[in-house]
Parts: C-alpha cells; structure tokens; sequence
C-alpha cells in the first residue's frame, strides 16, 4: 500500500516550511505526499487523506499563528474518521507558552476522531541533529503504522 500523506505546515520566518519540506523527502520513497500552506488547506479535506502531519509555529502568547485560525475552527466540525496524524513543530522557548500551537493541534485532532500515530514533537527554533533524529523518528512511526 503506498498511503497518501499531508503535509500541512504554518511559517512565518521558514523553519517549519523547511520542516515540512525535509519531511516530505523522507517519506517520498514509500509514500505519496502533498504540502499544503495552513491558510491554503482545507480542514473538510483530511478524512481523504490517509494521514496528515501538521507542522506549526506558535505565535502571539502562546497562540496559534493567525493563518491556522480558519483551520483549527474547520477542524472543529470534521470528523477524521481516524485518519492518522502527527503533530510537530519549531517555536522558542523564550516564550513563556513553548510550542503551545502544538498541544492545540494534537488535542483537537484527538478530538476529532483521528488517530495519532506518533507522539509530538516540539522543536526549539532552528532543528539540531537531535531534533532532526526526533522527526525523522515521527516520520518512521507514520510509515509504520502502515505497516511499511
Ligand atoms: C511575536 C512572536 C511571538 C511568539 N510567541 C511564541 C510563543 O508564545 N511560544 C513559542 O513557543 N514560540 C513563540 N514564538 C517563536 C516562534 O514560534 C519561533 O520563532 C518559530 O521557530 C517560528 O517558526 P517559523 O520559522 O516556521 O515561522 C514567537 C515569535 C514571535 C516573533
């Protein structure tokens, strides 16, 4: 079975577009995989989605970015139908609330019925190699709840 995999990421200043671009190249040998910009996906669309991976920043006080607004509140009415997901993301641990954006993102998947396949990760600005070692590791724990 070769799974379909989203890619959804929201970034400001490249770390999780980057992210979301190295994710998207260790998981092309085994699966199909499209990126897709927060503000530019559509939450209704996910149950078609054999998993979805969400990378994003958080901003303000612990917030989500302003162009994952729409997303989280679509997300809200969508019933995944247990798509698998995992979440990860780069913010900073200068801010008070570290990587907040991803504890929200994990809880409503939860909620919404998907299936999180892989614990999340929360990166602190730019990723090290044990960072990278953490999503790569995300990225096999996708893959293998495939059984691929
Ligand atoms: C105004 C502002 C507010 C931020 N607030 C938070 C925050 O509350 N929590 C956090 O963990 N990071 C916070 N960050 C840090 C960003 O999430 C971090 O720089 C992240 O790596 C940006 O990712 P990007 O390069 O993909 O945009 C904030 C950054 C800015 C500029």
């Amino acid at each position: 079975m070769i799974p379909s995999i989203q890619i959804i990421y929201a970034s400001h200043t490249g770390r999780n577009q980057a992210i979301a671009g190295h994710l998207q190249a260790q998981l092309a040998a085994r699966a199909q995989t499209v990126i897709t910009e927060i503000s530019q996906a559509d939450a209704f669309d996910l149950p078609n989605a054999d998993a979805v991976i969400i990378a994003c920043y958080t901003y303000h006080d612990g917030e989500l970015p302003d162009e994952a607004q729409d997303f989280f509140a679509d997300l809200q009415d969508v019933d995944l139908e247990r798509t698998k997901f995992a979440v990860l993301g780069s913010s900073s641990k200068q801010h008070l609330h570290f990587g907040r954006a991803v504890d929200y993102l994990t809880m409503q998947l939860n909620s919404s019925n998907g299936e999180q396949v892989a614990d999340s990760v929360k990166i602190d600005q730019d990723p090290d190699d044990d960072d990278y070692q953490r999503i790569d590791q995300l990225a096999q724990q996708v893959l293998k709840s495939f059984g691929i």
